[in-house]
């Protein structure tokens, strides 16, 4: 039985499951899906490792493989799938070493079919805007959650539209957009103000809203999770890191974490530790201070994917920390950087925002948060490639951080123009 229900504590009014609702219609809480779980643990493990054998591409989908921890479809007809998911766990001993740690594992996300972990959310937001028979999709992004959206929309013959802050986002992430075929609107406001728009915009024209608000999308992500956990043969690890902007994936990774334990697939919770960048860390400084949340006006930090103020999933995310005892931290722009250039020199390689996890975790080490020791995920939620820009300014000495000020170029690597002349290559490289 899957129902969706408010977050709130006090309110948990339930709505159906094919009800279109982003938020409670009684206190304006958020919405999440819910369900009577009884499933054997051992049996479904065993079926998630069955399933990787399998040519059916519900079972190639490292989304889709773990379909019975979020039974919200009343079959699969409509599901579209690009085989998202099914991204690598890469140790790295030098990122480990460069962070305070003995060892650490990346989760990659940045993997998937569109370059970002929002893939695992928008088959799922994309097969129950199918389910229900709509037409159209819409979303605000920084640039993967509409890189993301407009395939999954293309390929199930949806009408993607996409509203972007206008020169905020990579141009690796608007290219997408535009070549899977989405109607882009690039909007002169950031991306806080623009969801605002997209909601009233919504209602107004009968679009479905595919961004986190959706609770379809945090069912999808939380298979972030349990792929991690699979891999690991469902050993928990003691933390998993991420990067914090609108929160909703420190929200599914709580979800799954705590639906998890209650299953049995895991004996204990992992902590959670979310990182967030210096210009746009409204979260970290709400969970320092305590008292109200209070947004941030004006978010500005390069690592563009996580420059929003006004996180909407703060609620679920808080509730996440504490029942994780998690951890949030903040980074500056010189950390992300640099850590950025050490995971790419580990031959990984992320997005700027995917960098503030290895910010995050030296940070943590250094305070004595996280233990040298300590069996550390750090999920990467974006590819290289989608900022290239970025890297060529890093690595020339001319990355500005958004107040002006020049970034040290700490790991540069410049390439060097040599003419067309062996004896003088050889000398060089000799
Ligand atoms: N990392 C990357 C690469 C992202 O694109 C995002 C969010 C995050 C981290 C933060 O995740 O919002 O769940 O806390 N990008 C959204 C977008 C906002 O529009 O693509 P979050």
């Amino acid at each position: 039985m899957a129902q969706l229900v408010c977050f709130h504590p006090e309110c948990r009014t339930r709505y159906a499951i094919t009800d279109v609702v982003y938020n409670c219609a009684k206190c304006g809480g958020l919405i999440e899906a819910a369900y009577d779980f009884s499933l054997d643990p051992a049996a479904l493990k065993k079926c998630f490792r069955e399933r990787r054998m399998s040519n059916a591409p519900l079972d190639q989908s490292g989304v889709w493989r773990y379909r019975e921890l979020f039974p919200f479809l009343q079959d699969f007809s409509s599901v579209v799938t690009l085989r998202e998911g099914n991204t690598p766990l890469l140790e790295s001993r030098a990122a480990a070493l460069y962070a305070g740690l003995e060892r650490v594992a990346f989760k990659h996300q940045g993997f998937n079919p569109t370059g970002s972990f929002k893939d695992n959310g928008m088959t799922c937001g994309a097969a129950q805007a199918r389910a229900l028979g709509m037409r159209r999709v819409a979303c605000v992004s920084t640039g993967n959650t509409s890189a993301s959206m407009a395939a999954y929309a293309a390929a199930g013959g949806l009408e993607a539209l996409i509203f972007l802050p206008h020169g905020k986002i990579s141009f690796g992430k608007l290219a997408q957009a535009l070549e899977y075929g989405a109607r882009t609107l690039e909007v002169e406001a950031n991306f806080d103000q623009i969801l605002a728009l997209v909601r009233a915009l919504a209602e107004k024209l009968g679009i479905y809203v595919l961004n986190s608000v959706n609770p379809f999308r945090i069912e999808g992500q939380k298979t972030i999770v349990f792929e991690l956990l699979d891999q690991r043969d469902w050993r928990p690890p003691d933390w998993i890191v991420l990067p914090g902007g609108n929160l909703g994936n420190t929200s599914a990774f709580g979800k799954a974490l705590r639906e998890a334990l209650a299953i049995g697939l895991i004996g204990r919770l992992p902590r959670l530790a979310v990182i967030q960048a210096e210009g746009a860390a409204p979260f970290f400084d709400f969970v320092e201070r305590g008292g109200e949340f209070r947004a941030v006006e004006n978010p500005e930090t390069l690592a563009t994917a996580i420059r929003i103020g006004d996180p909407v999933s703060w609620p679920k995310a808080l509730h996440e920390i504490r029942a994780t005892h998690g951890v949030v931290e903040k980074v500056t722009e010189q950390e992300i950087a640099d850590a950025k250039a050490r995971i790419g020199r580990a031959g990984i390689g992320c997005e700027p925002a995917s960098a503030a996890t290895l910010a995050g975790i030296r940070k943590l080490t250094a305070r004595g948060v996280i233990d040298r020791e300590a069996d550390v995920v750090a999920v990467l939620t974006g590819n290289l490639l989608k900022d290239p820009d970025y890297i060529y300014r890093y690595h020339t000495g001319k990355l500005e951080a958004p107040d002006g000020t020049l970034l040290r170029s700490t790991f540069a690597n410049q390439s060097t123009v040599v003419p067309n002349d062996p004896d003088r290559i050889a000398a060089l490289l000799a």
